[in-house]
């Protein structure tokens, strides 16, 4: 694939710009470029050598080791990791890599006794990343950076999977709790949004959850009658007081002084952002760069 038009690549072969690697082995030559040339206000201030940090075609053989394929063209050498996880935090810090890939910042920052918290949109969280830190956790992945920091394996970690969203408008627009979820789940989603411990009585139909020893809630789909509620509010007691997440209810609000109403999508609107499942951040608004083959050492 040509980078260059005829007559400019002519140009750079004159002015001998094109660098082949050490022995000649690259399949493409990368373009010199001397630092004169460069803009004065934009040039770097720091430069990693690849001795230090690694370079994208030792990430690729990492990679190569860890996986079947190859999930992604440009991956990062651990070391270049280690170096910015080294930078920025001390042993026992949380990195956080909400684009996680497959996994380099979260293998490298747990061999480097960090936590680590890593969010991915994409398939690779079970492709790629469990897998991963499964061999790290075992101590079976010798690669990247283990042998220099002697990782024998250790640790652990949770995966989670993000629930889909709770609210979705219906085809007139209005907030509906989502067909997705099912009594149990809208119960324990509604207790954490209300701030409730969720805990099922098996007594008491009316019981999912608790604030404190004599403050609950009840969630339900359903449509309480003026009846209805009297009959909870009398199984609640005086000594008690509950919260009713319901999708409607035909009573007083006010009628009842042990219970609180609330309807469903009212009561948690403004607490979260609704029925987009994504989130997006569309990493496909940056910029691609057209060749990113890496430096060869030099
Ligand atoms: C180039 S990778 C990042 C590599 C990674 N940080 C590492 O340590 O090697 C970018 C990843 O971000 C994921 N992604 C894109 N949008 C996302 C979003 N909104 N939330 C979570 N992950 C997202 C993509 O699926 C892709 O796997």
């Amino acid at each position: 694939m040509w980078a260059y038009g005829q007559p400019e690549y002519l140009k750079h072969v004159r002015e001998d710009r094109l660098w082949w690697g050490k022995t000649g082995n690259y399949k493409l030559p990368k373009l010199k470029r001397f630092r004169s040339e460069a803009p004065s206000e934009l040039v770097p201030r720091t430069l990693w050598q690849a001795e230090e940090v690694s370079q994208t075609r030792t990430a690729r053989q990492e990679m190569k080791l860890l996986f079947a394929d190859e999930p992604f063209s440009t991956p990062k050498p651990e070391k270049l990791m280690q170096k910015v996880i080294s930078l920025a935090t001390n042993p026992g810090d949380l990195v956080l890599d909400s684009f996680a890939g497959s996994g380099t910042t979260g293998a490298v920052a747990h061999k480097m006794g960090r936590r680590w918290i890593m969010v991915e949109l994409g398939e690779h969280c079970h492709t790629h990343i469990v897998p991963r830190l499964k061999k790290v956790i075992d101590g079976e992945d010798q690669g990247g950076i283990s042998k220099a920091v002697n990782w024998q394996g250790g640790g652990g970690f949770r995966y989670l999977r993000l629930a889909p969203s709770l609210l979705k408008k219906d085809q007139w627009g209005n907030w509906v709790i989502n067909p997705a979820y099912n009594a149990e789940m809208l119960a324990e989603a509604m207790c954490k949004h209300m701030g409730f411990t969720y805990a099922p009585s098996q007594t008491y139909y009316w019981m999912h959850g608790h604030s404190s020893e004599t403050d609950f809630i009840y969630v339900t789909t359903g449509s309480l009658s003026h009846d209805q509620l009297r009959l909870i509010g009398e199984e609640v007691g005086g000594e008690r007081s509950l919260l009713i997440c319901c999708k409607a209810f035909m009573a007083d609000a006010e009628a009842f002084p042990n219970l609180t109403l609330k309807k469903i999508p009212r009561a948690i609107l403004g607490k979260c952002e609704w029925d987009h499942d994504d989130y997006s951040f569309s990493i496909d608004l940056l910029a691609e760069t057209p060749d990113d083959e890496p430096l060869e050492d030099q």
